[in-house]
């Protein structure tokens, strides 16, 4: 039996001598220590071995089960080692490789300035209204002191959709809706689009914005219109701004005036910006007509108010410093990453 013993060890070195990976060390292991393995074969054959030499049999198998076991373990532990470092470098990640970019979404320059400003005249007391894209002749012009074949109609080249209906060529249709619905004192901003059938150039476009502002109450005077208009700029401009103020005409007011600013390129030395004037034109206003009090069902013997329009496109291409109207609206992100 001893002979028998060291058989299986011998057999089971040569096995092991081949073994390749982690998975035929275990499948060896099965195989010589498992319930049908040669091992486990010797046992039945102690009984009938004199009884003398039993006890030193039985440690024979013992040990060579031991044997059998911490070579298969030592083996395994090796492949496992090997195995794993060898799984680790394939799978590893190149932390060097540059991350993939996410770029990361902004406001376009118009919502953000358009923002502010809605957030300076709101810190000084007025509350924000909309008024329809789409109106009527009636709040766009008639209700406005434009009378039918007034020649003012021609300052704004006007898109129809039919005979009454168009798409507003300023924001001061608001002004009517508005004083339909409230009675003084009015103090509001309208920001929105406006349309007009231009020339598309660096200047001007058919589609565009403006902010309106009308104040209406007991006693409003042409100072307040100068100082509520000096203080929203300079505070939009985060600096002192000079404005000037030339008598111009609009139908909806009187007296009427083009307020304008200070040039912010050339600082009033004349440029190209300015067509060496030293001064650059923001928009209209005035006080409000005493003929459109009336259409708004106000008293113009009680009430007097103020109204101005500025183009925010003009404010936004003044504070970047941008030379043409039609970037705003070709959504090339080189431009808008810039904001
Ligand atoms: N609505 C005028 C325009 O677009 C601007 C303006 C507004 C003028 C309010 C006076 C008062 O040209």
């Amino acid at each position: 039996m001893e002979k028998e013993v060291s058989e299986v060890k011998a057999a089971f070195k040569e096995e092991l001598s081949t073994v390749k990976n982690s998975k035929d060390v275990e499948r060896l292991k099965v195989l010589y220590l498992g319930k049908r393995g040669p091992v486990q074969a010797l046992i039945p054959r102690l009984g009938k071995a004199p009884v003398s030499e039993r006890p030193h049999l039985g440690k024979l198998i013992n040990d060579l089960k031991e044997e059998i076991a911490s070579l298969c373990d030592a083996a395994l532990s090796g492949y496992e080692e090997a195995e794993l470092s060898k799984r680790l470098n394939s799978e590893a990640i190149d932390i060097t490789l540059p991350g993939r970019r996410r770029y990361e979404g902004r406001k376009h320059p118009l919502t953000q300035i358009l923002d502010e400003c809605i957030s300076i005249l709101g810190s000084m007391g007025f509350s924000v209204q909309y008024a329809p894209d789409i109106d009527t002749d009636y709040y766009n012009y008639e209700a406005l002191n434009f009378p039918a074949n007034h020649p003012a109609r021609d300052m704004q080249d006007t898109f129809y959709l039919t005979d009454s209906l168009l798409l507003r060529s300023h924001t001061s249709n608001t002004q009517i809706h508005v004083m339909e619905n409230h009675s003084p004192p009015i103090r509001i901003i309208a920001p929105g689009s406006s349309f007009r059938n231009e020339n598309i150039s660096a200047r001007s476009h058919v589609f565009f914005h403006q902010i309106e502002a009308l104040h209406i109450d007991q006693g409003v005077s042409f100072a307040d219109l100068l100082s509520t208009l000096n203080e929203f700029l300079s505070r939009l401009f985060k600096k002192e701004m000079e404005t000037r103020f030339r008598p111009s005409y609009f139908p909806f007011v009187e007296p009427g005036v083009e307020p304008d600013i200070r040039c912010t390129v050339c600082e009033g030395a004349g440029c190209p910006l300015c067509k060496q004037t030293g001064w650059l034109e923001i928009g209209g206003a005035g006080m409000v007509h005493p003929n459109v009090l009336e259409k708004g069902g106000i008293d113009p013997e009680r009430y007097s108010g103020y109204a101005w329009g500025l183009g925010i496109e003009r404010l936004a291409m003044l504070r970047w410093n941008i030379r043409d109207i039609r970037l705003f609206f070709e959504n090339d992100m080189r431009f808008l990453a810039q904001f």
